[in-house]
């Protein structure tokens, strides 16, 4: 970790047929965690991973492996996530009916427990369970997709988050995903994100580990 930032890398938006050789690029320019999006086509329309992508970037690096999950019943997953590897495991309060349950479950399989918050899901949801919480995640777009654009109502949104997590004297990391490119990294780390998800921004450059170091880079820009 570098400046408090955790700079977490999509292999949604790597090459598959590449994996290896994209995923040591990035964690040779410093990628702090890795991300895994895994869809189940029911909670968003798109279908990806399961567990053995977590599997196989485990045999990759020790680095903590960032699962997401955007499925229903997300809890179905946790034995198996946490024996594949995972270390987060961040559900969305939307998929689930016992949220707090389920975070309390994700932490005693010895992962980071993690709330994801879609574009129109109050925060009010993560005040009720913030003591759950290691990792807040903050969409900044609707999930489903790489390569959106991020929304501006994000800033705000952030902002309040940051200030919950103050409130509440929580220490949960606070992330971002979606749209998190060079040119609006800056104002989401302003506003209070410490750990940021880039897909398409580190994998579609030339040298996806030097995007790595340009997003960690403009986190410093003033703004
Ligand atoms: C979106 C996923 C993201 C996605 C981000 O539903 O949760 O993690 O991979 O991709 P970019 O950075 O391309 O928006
Ligand atoms: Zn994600």
């Amino acid at each position: 970790m570098t400046n408090g930032i955790r700079i977490a890398p999509s292999v949604l938006a790597a090459d598959l047929t590449r994996l290896a050789q994209q995923v040591g690029q990035v964690l040779e320019g410093g990628a702090d965690w890795l991300h895994v999006d895994v869809m189940d086509g029911r909670f968003v329309p798109n279908l990806t991973f399961g567990a053995n992508m977590i599997e196989a970037l485990r045999k990759l690096t020790d680095r903590p492996i960032d699962v997401h999950l955007m499925v229903v019943e997300p809890e179905r997953y946790i034995e198996t996530f946490a024996a594949a590897g995972a270390s987060v495991f961040t559900l969305h309060p939307e998929a689930t009916i016992h949220v707090q349950r389920q975070l309390a479950r994700v932490r005693s399989r010895g992962m980071l427990a993690g709330l994801a918050l879609n574009p129109g899901t109050p925060l009010a949801l993560a005040d009720e369970v913030v003591a759950d919480l290691d990792l807040l995640l903050v969409m900044t777009v609707n999930p489903g997709f790489g390569g959106q654009g991020y929304l501006p109502s994000s800033n705000e949104k952030i902002r309040r988050a940051r200030e919950l997590l103050t409130a509440r004297g929580s220490r949960a990391f606070l992330e971002v995903d979606g749209g998190i490119t060079a040119q609006t990294i800056a104002a989401a780390h302003a506003a209070g994100a410490d750990t940021f998800v880039a897909g398409n921004s580190v994998f579609t450059g030339a040298d996806p580990g030097r995007e790595v170091q340009d997003l960690r880079r403009r986190c410093l820009v003033t703004v």
